[in-house]
């Protein structure tokens, strides 16, 4: 496994690599690796003849809007190299932050992201979506993946990314991979990291409520399950939720009745003790 810091040396080692007909996956992470990043890792490996795997480990400062949450964020370097390695993992970029943003933070980039941009997380993390776009444009111009692989646990942030490959024209195929989760349905994040045993079988009920909507859909309006969720949520002191919202797949915008999308998509945020959580579940 290879791993650079610098990003002239990668994009040197890289073109070679497309000069001899490589194939680049991309799977940009902010560490704290765990089975879902190793699941994206393996499914760019597998993707298609000749695919050369990078990863990128970079806690992107610009992307929280709680200087607390950066300040928490776990960190386990030495941990996600040895994964990453048995992961078959080719490369590791591991830049610093000057590396990346070597003028300052301020260059963000206009990206219009319509509804998208204004709901759920875009509401309820300011600044964040705009962070999310500035890092990611940056290492798409170093990388230059022909595939980059994001895990469907961020719905919201794999539609901003979308757009932010069509908006600046990458030849890069966003390919959306499936959650991981827990036996008890806890969706697989780095953010676990911090949950003690009993917040972690506290956190499973995110996915309850929403496996509860799934099952059963349509014996309710989608607004009606909201609210029923929402209460039953309500009942457990260590959960704060955000938002529970049952949305069109492809706009994000709420729906009142199930034949008004072609796909609906429970999103949820809520927080556990002092630890934010995000879910999702396609209901169709
Ligand atoms: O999902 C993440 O880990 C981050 O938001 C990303 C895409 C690596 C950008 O910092």
């Amino acid at each position: 496994m290879k791993i650079f810091e610098k990003q002239s040396n990668l994009i040197d080692y890289i073109s070679k690599l497309k000069a001899e007909g490589k194939k680049i996956g991309f799977v940009p992470t902010m560490g704290a690796l765990h089975q879902g990043h190793l699941s994206l890792i393996k499914q760019s490996n597998a993707f298609a003849e000749n695919m050369v795997t990078v990863s990128s480990i970079f806690v992107n400062p610009t992307q929280f809007n709680d200087k607390k949450d950066f300040e928490k964020y776990p960190i386990t370097l030495d941990a996600d190299l040895e994964q990453l390695m048995h992961g078959n993992c080719a490369i590791v970029f591991l830049p610093t932050v000057e590396e990346i943003y070597p003028k300052g933070f301020e260059n963000k980039e206009n990206v219009d992201l319509g509804f998208i941009g204004t709901t759920l997380d875009a509401a309820h993390r300011p600044g964040h979506f705009e962070g999310v776009i500035q890092v990611v444009k940056i290492l798409l111009d170093i990388v230059g993946p022909d595939f980059l692989f994001l895990g469907q646990k961020d719905f919201q942030q794999c539609m901003v990314i979308k757009k932010l490959v069509e908006h600046f024209n990458f030849s890069t195929e966003v390919i959306i991979c499936p959650t991981k989760r827990e036996e008890s349905g806890l969706a697989m994040s780095s953010r676990n990291m911090r949950l003690t045993q009993n917040e972690r079988a506290i956190a499973a009920n995110l996915y309850k409520v929403m496996n509860a909507i799934k099952s059963d859909f349509s014996s309710l309006k989608p607004q009606e399950w909201k609210s029923k969720q929402l209460e039953k949520l309500q009942e457990i002191p260590e959960i704060t939720t955000e938002y529970l919202e049952i949305v069109n797949g492809a706009t994000l915008e709420p729906i009142n009745d199930w034949h008004d999308a072609k796909s609906a998509v429970i999103l949820i945020a809520a927080k556990i003790g002092q630890v934010r959580l995000i879910d999702n579940l396609i209901i169709y």
